[in-house]
């Protein structure tokens, strides 16, 4: 078989060669087998090199984790201003200080030396709805609720296992018994978890014409916590992109200019 002999088909194979290698770079990480459940990968608009976030869906998503999620799971690592920020969910600066102004946060001493409550600034972190673990656990059957802030990427699968465990629960199989104060879960790995049924069709009314299925609620709720985890993905994938084409290019000047240097030869 005769090979690639063209100078425009080596350079043409040569530059896809390269791209794929980029593309490659971008594919998602290999998942750890062993008897963990198997968790379906959901199409995400952030998945991918051009990903982004859906501003609405990572708007309707903090609703949720604010009207369900937050009664037992904190986020420390969140402040109220991120939700304005570039590449979030890009709540206005005005909506930003009322969602902030929502939640009481403690503060203090003040000048009797006592601690008080205020309404939340959007310099201020989410609060966590306990005063500690201990209390927590007494509120959840002895259970700890995690802290949410970097959930998303503490868990193999992220933002998939996140949407796989909120729509995971069912009655048992046969033959299964679960534990006092435990549910149901086939995503969770054991099976068992304390946590209750969080979601519901129409736990959380939404009002940008979206359907509130709990299908809808526990998608938009993954994507905000795969945002609160990587809140500078966008900006990752831009720049990741932007690497790619320079290198895209460079093979092939370089390959240009080594013909050039290289061409006057005789064979
Ligand atoms: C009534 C309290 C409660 C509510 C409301 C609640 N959770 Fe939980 N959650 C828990 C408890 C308790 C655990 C620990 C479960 C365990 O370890 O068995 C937990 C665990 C989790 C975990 C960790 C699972 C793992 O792999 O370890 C995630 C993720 C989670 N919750 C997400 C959510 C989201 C998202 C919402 C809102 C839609 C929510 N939770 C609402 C109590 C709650």
């Amino acid at each position: 078989m005769k090979a690639i002999t063209s100078p425009g088909m080596r350079l043409a194979s040569i530059l896809s060669v390269g791209l794929l290698c980029a593309l490659g770079a971008f594919a998602a990480p290999a998942r750890a087998a062993g008897d963990l459940p198997t968790i379906t990968a959901q199409s995400w608009s952030f998945n991918g090199p051009f990903g982004t976030f859906d501003r609405g869906q990572l708007q309707r998503g903090y609703k949720v984790y604010k009207e369900v999620c937050a009664g037992c799971h904190g986020m420390k690592f969140l402040h109220f201003r991120n939700l304005g920020e570039e590449g979030g969910p890009e709540f206005s600066e005005a909506a930003v200080k009322a969602l902030a102004a929502e939640v009481e946060v403690s503060d203090g001493p003040n000048d009797e030396g006592e601690m008080f409550d205020r309404a939340g600034r959007p310099a201020d972190a989410f609060p966590s709805p306990f005063a500690n673990a201990q209390a927590a656990r007494a509120a959840n059957n002895g259970a700890l609720p995690p802290d949410l802030s970097v959930m998303a990427k503490a868990r193999t699968g992220g933002a998939d296992y996140l949407y796989a465990l909120l729509t995971g629960y069912s009655d048992p199989p046969e033959g299964v018994t679960v534990a006092e104060g435990m549910n149901y879960n086939k995503a969770f790995p054991g099976h068992q978890i304390a946590m209750a049924v969080p979601l519901f069709d129409d736990g959380v009314e939404y009002t940008d014409g979206t359907a509130a299925t709990l299908d809808n609620h526990a998608k938009d709720v993954s994507a905000f916590l795969m945002w609160a985890a990587e809140p500078k993905l966008e900006e990752r994938l831009r720049i990741g992109l932007r690497f790619m084409i320079y290198l895209v290019l460079l093979t092939g000047f370089l390959y240009l200019a080594k013909r050039r240097v290289w061409g006057s030869l005789k064979h």
